[in-house]
C-alpha cells in the first residue's frame, strides 16, 4: 500500500538514518523530509538519496503553525514520524525556552495539524513520536527503565521532551489519534553532530584537543547504534500497536570513562599512534549541573513482541562510526562551523 509519510527532523541525525532507510525500502512510499535545518541539520547528510523520485526535502519549521497547517492541506500525509527536535542536554541548560519551544509547542502543531486535517477519519493513519529515555530521569546504581516507570526528567532537555510525550497520549485519550511513541537510549553513530559525547571525542581525538570529561566520569549510558534506532522505528512504524509505548535500547551499559577508554584504544590503533597517546588527552572537567547518574533501559517489550535487537556489538559499532569520522574528514570540517566554535568556546572555554 502506498502512503505518504512526513518525516520531521530527516536532515539531523536520527533522521537522516530514518530518511534513507525508508526512501530505499520502500519505493512506493512518499517520504517527505521536513526540516528547518538548525545547526543540527545537515542535507549533505541526505546527498546520496536526495534525487530518489520517492524523496522530497521541504525547509520549515514545525513551530510556525500557519505554514504546518497549510502543508498538511497540501500533502494530507497519512503518517508522521516526528524526530524534529532540540536535542542537546548542554545547550538546553543554556536556553532552555528554545527547547520549550521547539520541543513542546512544536509537537502540539504538528499535533493539531494532524487532528483537523483527519477530522477522525483515522483509518491507516499514525502519528508516531520519537522520544528519549531522559523522560525517566536518572537510575541509581540497579534497576532499568521499563515503558512503566514513572517519568521524572531532570534537565530542560528531558523535561520538553516529557512534555511533549504527554501531549502525544493527551491527544490519543482527547481526540483518538492513533499515535505510538519509542523511548529510545543514547545513540551514535555516523552524521552525529560532534557536540555530543563520541563524535566530540572522535573529532578531539584527531586534532589532538584535550576531552572534557564531566565530574569524576562515573557516569552511565547505554549506547545503540544508530542503524538498530532506524530499524526498531521502521518495525514500531509498521507492526507497533498504537497507544502503545516501546522503549529501545543497546542492551549496553558503559560507563563513560570506560568508554572514552575504550575509543582511545580503538584510535590509537587506528591512527597509528602509540599505545596510551589518546588517553593522555582525557581532561576532567566540571560536571553537567543536574547530571543524570544512569539510564539503562529494559527492551524486552520491543523484542519479545517485535522481535527487534541490536544488530552489531558495541566495538562493531563504535569500531564503524570512527571510520566513518575519518573516512568523512569533510564533512566534520563543514559542521565544525564558526557559530560551532563560539558554542564549543563558551561550553568548555
Ligand atoms: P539532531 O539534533 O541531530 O537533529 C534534530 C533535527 O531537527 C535537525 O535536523 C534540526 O534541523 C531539526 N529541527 C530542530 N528544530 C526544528 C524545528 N523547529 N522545525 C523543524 N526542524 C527542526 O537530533 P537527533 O539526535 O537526531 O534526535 C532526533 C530525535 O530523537 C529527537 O526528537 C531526540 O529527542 C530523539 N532521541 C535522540 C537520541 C540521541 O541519542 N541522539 C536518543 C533518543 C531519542
Ligand atoms: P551526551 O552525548 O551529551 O548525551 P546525554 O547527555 O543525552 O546522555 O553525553 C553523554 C554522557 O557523556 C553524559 O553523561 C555527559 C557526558 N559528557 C562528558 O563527560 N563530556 C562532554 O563533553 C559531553 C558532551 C558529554
Amino acid at each position: 500500500m502506498s502512503k505518504k509519510i512526513i518525516i520531521t527532523g530527516g536532515a539531523g541525525f536520527i533522521g537522516s538514518h530514518v530518511v534513507r532507510l525508508f526512501v530505499t525500502k520502500y519505493p512506493h512510499y512518499d517520504i517527505i523530509n521536513l526540516d528547518s535545518l538548525t545547526y543540527a541539520g545537515n542535507l549533505h547528510n541526505l546527498k546520496d538519496i536526495e534525487n530518489s523520485k520517492n524523496y522530497r526535502f521541504i525547509k520549515g519549521d514545525i513551530t510556525n503553525e500557519d505554514f504546518i497547517n497549510e502543508l498538511f492541506n497540501e500533502i494530507r500525509p497519512d503518517g508522521v514520524i516526528h524526530l524534529a527536535a532540540e536535542s542537546h542536554v548542554d545547550r538546553s541548560i543554556k536556553d532552555p525556552l528554545a527547547f520549550a519551544k521547539t520541543n513542546i509547542l512544536g509537537t502540539m502543531i504538528l499535533l493539531n495539524a494532524f487532528k483537523n486535517l483527519w477530522d477522525n477519519n483515522w483509518e491507516n493513519k499514525l502519528f508516531y513520536h520519537i522520544s528519549t529515555d531522559e523522560v525517566y530521569g536518572t537510575l541509581g546504581e540497579d534497576g532499568l527503565f521499563t515503558e512503566d516507570t514513572s517519568y521524572s526528567p531532570n534537565s530542560p532537555y528531558s523535561a520538553s521532551k516529557a512534555s511533549s510525550d504527554h501531549f502525544v497520549r493527551a491527544y490519543g485519550e482527547t481526540y483518538d489519534l492513533p499515535y505510538v511513541i519509542s523511548n529510545c537510549s543514547n545513540n551514535y553513530g555516523s552524521f552525529q553532530f560532534p557536540e555530543k559525547l563520541i563524535p566530540l571525542f572522535i573529532n578531539n581525538i584527531i586534532n589532538n584537543k584535550p576531552l572534557p570529561v564531566y565530574g569524576d566520569g562515573n557516569y552511565t549510558r547505554d549506547w545503540l547504534y544508530v542503524i538498530d534506532h532506524a530499524i526498531a522505528i521502521d518495525l514500531i512504524f509498521h507492526e507497533g500497536a498504537t497507544t502503545e509505548t516501546y522503549n529501545i535500547g543497546g542492551f549496553n551499559e558503559w560507563k563513560n570513562i570506560d568508554l572514552v577508554k575504550l575509543l582511545c584504544q580503538q584510535m590509537d590503533e587506528k591512527l597509528e599512534r602509540e599505545k596510551g597517546t589518546s588517553e593522555q588527552l582525557i581532561t576532567y572537567v566540571k560536571d553537567r549541573p543536574g547530571h543524570d547518574l544512569r539510564y539503562a533501559i529494559d527492551a524486552s517489550k520491543i523484542n519479545k513482541y517485535l522481535g527487534w535487537k541490536p544488530s552489531v556489538t558495541f566495538e562493531e559499532g563504535l569500531s564503524k562510526t570512527i571510520d566513518w569520522y575519518m573516512v568523512n574528514s569533510e564533512w566534520l570540517e563543514n559542521v565544525n562551523s564558526s557559530a560551532y566554535k563560539d558554542y564549543y568556546e563558551n561550553q568548555y572555554e
